[in-house]
């Protein structure tokens, strides 16, 4: 009998791989190039990609990209590994539906009759087609008018320029690549003004930045990304791979990744090998526990207090609406990973630092060193900071009324709600007794971890532990 079933779902299985093989490639695309009056419309069976245009060598293809489930994405699709390499920059999200349509005038067109167009080359061009390096081209008899080298989204190909005017963005919109006059920097966007959280500069081994001139970025072929300025030949820097000078059969890219690190690859046929990250100890990655997150070296991630879960981002302030009302948390051996390339001004106490966040509506915390009397002030809600074995390095971060509420399930949630009430009565209590102000906890509903942390002790161990991912 039950051999039977098993068989039975056997066959439901193969039946639903062949039909999903027939998906792949019931419209297979050819590699000769789209021309004038080309158009194509989503297919509402197709699961994955509906390949569109393919290269020479038919490890490229160009078509719609299903995402979020219903949503789709003009990419060009590395075929062996479905990876995207490139996607259209459309400020909209399309719809994987008829109306949706995909057209060649001249300019290749994103447009659904009812909205409008959502994304045009705006070029006059006689074809479009795709390089054997994944490169999309629109050209005329005579020259290149558009290709999609120039407008990368998160991936960097082989030998293709990376220049001072473009960016890499990461899938998830919130971390970029840039380069400035002799640097590469990767950049956060926690608020409206990016934050940048690694600058790698020049090292000038083998020739000088000369100031003025823009620089440029290769991925080359013998593994490594190399800087360039005015058409020289001659490297101003080099990082290198681990693979760097070795002969890999396979194609190489680099990718701004959803967490915020820069990683290389290189494809060995059947998979794809990383052989170079940007930052390597994931404590130092802008937001690698999230928001309000704590990590530690070896051990992983914990909650500073009420983590907040991954897609309930927060932004804005404390100023208009939520009239300065907050809650506080205070935590000893935090410091913010990337402090070097943050502002800072020396105070004369931790006391004095606070207070210069405290009442400014635009600030959500600061981070204080003992020793050095820095003290870093954060303008965009808190992300992860990294512990470390010094109680001279202070926090202080001002909490959304309700955060880390949603993270806990609701009998946790209670149990550690009324502990925390009665932590919290008892540090009331406390407080008075020592004749000092509890400002800022007066409207707290007893949200996990809103509470001076020194006065919560193991209680608020334990709800770090209950809100780790
Ligand atoms: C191509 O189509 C778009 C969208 O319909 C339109 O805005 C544009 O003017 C057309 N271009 C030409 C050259 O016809
Ligand atoms: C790509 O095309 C060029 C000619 O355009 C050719 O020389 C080269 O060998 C091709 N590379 C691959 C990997 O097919
Ligand atoms: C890359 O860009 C630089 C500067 O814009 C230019 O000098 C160089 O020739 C370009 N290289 C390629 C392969 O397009
Ligand atoms: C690299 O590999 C190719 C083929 O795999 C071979 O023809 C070539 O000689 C190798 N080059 C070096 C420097 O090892
Ligand atoms: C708050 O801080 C910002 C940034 O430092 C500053 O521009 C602003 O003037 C401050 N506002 C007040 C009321 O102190
Ligand atoms: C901070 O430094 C002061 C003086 O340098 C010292 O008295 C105090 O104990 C230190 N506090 C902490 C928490 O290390």
């Amino acid at each position: 009998m039950e051999s039977h079933i098993e068989s039975a779902v056997e066959l439901l299985l193969v039946a639903v791989g062949i039909l999903t093989s027939m998906l792949w490639t019931s419209r297979a695309a050819e590699a000769s190039p789209l021309l004038l009056g080309f158009k194509a419309t989503p297919n509402p069976d197709v699961s994955y990609f509906q390949p569109l245009l393919n290269d020479s060598s038919g490890t490229y293809s160009l078509g719609f990209l299903r995402v979020n489930r219903d949503e789709l994405s003009l990419s060009v699709l590395h075929v062996p590994s479905s990876v995207p390499l490139w996607s259209s920059a459309t400020t909209q999200s399309l719809r994987w539906a008829n109306p949706t349509r995909l057209l060649f005038n001249g300019s290749l067109v994103l447009s659904d009759p009812h909205t409008g167009v959502y994304w045009s080359t705006h070029t006059t061009g006689d074809r479009v087609w795709l390089s054997n390096t994944s490169n999309l081209i629109i050209d005329d008899a005579s020259t290149v008018l558009w290709q999609s080298f120039d407008f990368p989204s998160d991936t960097l190909v082989e030998n293709q320029n990376f220049s001072t005017a473009m960016a890499l963005i990461s899938s998830n919109g919130l971390y970029s690549m840039r380069l400035g006059p002799d640097y590469m920097g990767l950049f956060a966007k926690f608020s409206d003004s990016g934050q940048m959280y690694l600058k790698h500069t020049a090292l000038e081994a083998k020739a000088d930045v000369v100031p003025g001139q823009p620089i440029y970025m290769v991925l080359q072929s013998d593994g490594y990304l190399g800087m360039y300025q005015n058409g020289s030949l001659i490297p101003v820097d080099v990082q290198s791979f681990n693979t760097f000078q070795q002969n890999v059969s396979g194609i190489r890219r680099v990718r701004i990744e959803p967490d915020g690190n820069l990683k290389g690859y290189y494809w060995t046929g059947s998979g794809w090998i990383l052989d170079y990250q940007a930052i390597s100890e994931p404590c130092e990655l802008p937001s690698s526990c999230g928001s309000y997150g704590l990590c530690e070296a070896g051990k992983g991630c914990s909650c500073l207090g009420g983590c907040v879960p991954p897609h309930g981002r927060i932004s804005g302030d404390f100023c208009g609406e939520y009239d300065n009302r907050f809650g506080v948390l205070r935590r000893t051996g935090v410091e913010l990973p990337y402090k070097e390339l943050m502002g800072y001004k020396r105070t004369a106490s931790y006391e004095e630092c606070e207070g210069s966040c405290e009442g400014n509506c635009t600030c959500w915390g600061v981070v204080y060193s003992n020793s050095s009397g820095f003290c870093y002030r954060l303008d965009y809600p808190i992300q992860t900071l990294a512990a470390v074995r010094d109680e001279g390095k202070l926090g202080y971060f001002k909490v959304r009324e309700g955060v880390g509420k949603k993270k806990v399930g609701a009998w946790v949630g209670l149990l550690v709600g009324a502990v925390l009430a009665l932590a919290g009565v008892v540090g009331l209590w406390w407080y008075k007794l020592r004749n000092r102000g509890v400002k800022g906890y007066g409207e707290d509903e007893g949200g996990v971890g809103v509470g001076p942390y020194k006065d919560l002790g193991a209680a608020s161990f334990r709800s770090i532990q209950l809100c780790e991912r």
